[in-house]
């Protein structure tokens, strides 16, 4: 079921350059599973490195109470020596996992077809904080080493929708973005990568029984776990994460202002899954969360987890409280 619930936006930072302004529209749309795994847009003929300006944004959300999951550190956190690629960095997850690097001052890059919309969503930023370059993951070509050159992380959140719909367009199909789109990426990773985290979904393994089947109709689940097993076999240092159905979001016409404000309502305890058993839904701020704590957690190397996040009170952004989790999983 789609709802949409309309508030007051506000774009707090700095105007991005003319040729990449673009009219934030003031809906936030929430999707289902089965419209599902996101939604589409088009290439906009960009190519190269956008420069952005840090403003006084991240002042005013430190105020806001912590008790909720938002993407708030608890604390200021100083500048980190890693730069964390983010794929898939103006989906639902993604914008939240980067809204989040920049809240933590973590330097990113983002890779995406739509430079635009990454400027309407995230502002003006420093370069020394978030550099963007255009590419597609589905043409090789696409993605030039230059691209990983200083990357030490790795958070690939790309996915279309499991069931046809405008965001096919091109040819933009789950064979295409959750397998081909994956390989190619994972492909041209450099070996020195400290972690590479790739968001995923529960049911990958069970694609031809029931429930799973339904969704897997035209194969989402069946290439996701193909990209899954490209991963796993590439001898990268990785860890999965494979959400429930989503939920909060996807915010796709936030700034980065707004995002930082998100919450995941009620729903923010966490509960973390092996073996593919969890059923039930999850809260995109809390996967991008846990894609975020998987970064700096030694033992979520070489692991899959599934994730689910139901009412009570969650791990915020403890990474203790995370680590916890992560350590005992449901099996
Ligand atoms: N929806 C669910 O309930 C559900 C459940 C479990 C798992 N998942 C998976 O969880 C992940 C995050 O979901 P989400 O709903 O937050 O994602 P989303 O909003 O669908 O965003 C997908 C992202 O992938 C990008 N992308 C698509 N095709 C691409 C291509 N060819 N090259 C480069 N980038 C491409 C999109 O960019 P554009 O802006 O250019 O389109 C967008 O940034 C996805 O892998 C999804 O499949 C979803």
């Amino acid at each position: 079921m789609a709802a949409k619930l309309s508030f007051t936006f506000q774009f707090p930072l700095e105007k991005p350059s003319k040729a990449f302004q673009k009219k934030p529209s003031l809906a936030l749309s929430h999707q289902s599973y089965c419209d599902g795994f996101g939604f589409s847009k088009k290439n906009s003929g960009f190519r190269g490195e956008l420069s952005v300006k840090v403003n006084a944004l991240q002042e005013e959300v430190i105020q806001s109470t912590t008790s909720e999951t938002t993407l708030l550190s608890p604390t200021t956190t100083p500048s980190s020596s890693k730069l964390v690629l983010v794929v898939g960095a103006t989906g639902g997850v993604g914008q939240l996992v980067v809204a989040a690097l920049l809240n933590r001052n973590i330097k990113s890059r983002l890779i995406l077809r739509d430079p635009e919309k990454a400027v309407s969503l995230f502002g003006n930023q420093d370069e020394e904080k978030l550099q963007i370059f255009k590419g597609d993951t589905r043409n090789p070509a696409d993605l030039d080493p230059s691209m990983f050159e200083g990357v030490t992380h790795v958070i690939c959140c790309t996915g279309t929708t499991a069931f046809p719909s405008k965001r096919w367009d091109g040819d933009n199909t789950p064979e295409r973005v959750d397998w081909e789109g994956v390989r190619n990426l994972v492909s041209a990773l450099p070996s020195s990568l400290k972690r590479v985290v790739l968001v995923s979904s529960i049911g990958v393994t069970k694609f031809n029984e029931l429930p799973w089947s339904i969704m897997n109709l035209f194969g989402v689940l069946k290439y996701k776990k193909k990209g899954e097993d490209f991963l796993r076999n590439s001898g990268l240092p990785f860890t999965i994460i494979r959400a429930g159905r989503l939920t909060d979001g996807p915010y796709t016409s936030y700034d980065l202002n707004t995002l930082l404000r998100a919450t995941a309502g009620q729903r923010r305890r966490v509960v973390i899954g092996q073996g593919d058993k969890l059923v039930g839904e999850v809260s995109r701020l809390v996967v991008a969360e846990a894609c975020i704590q998987a970064l700096d957690i030694e033992f979520t190397e070489g692991k899959i987890y599934e994730i689910n996040s139901v009412e009570g009170e969650g791990p915020g952004t403890d990474p203790e409280k995370w680590q916890e989790l992560f350590k005992t999983p449901q099996e």
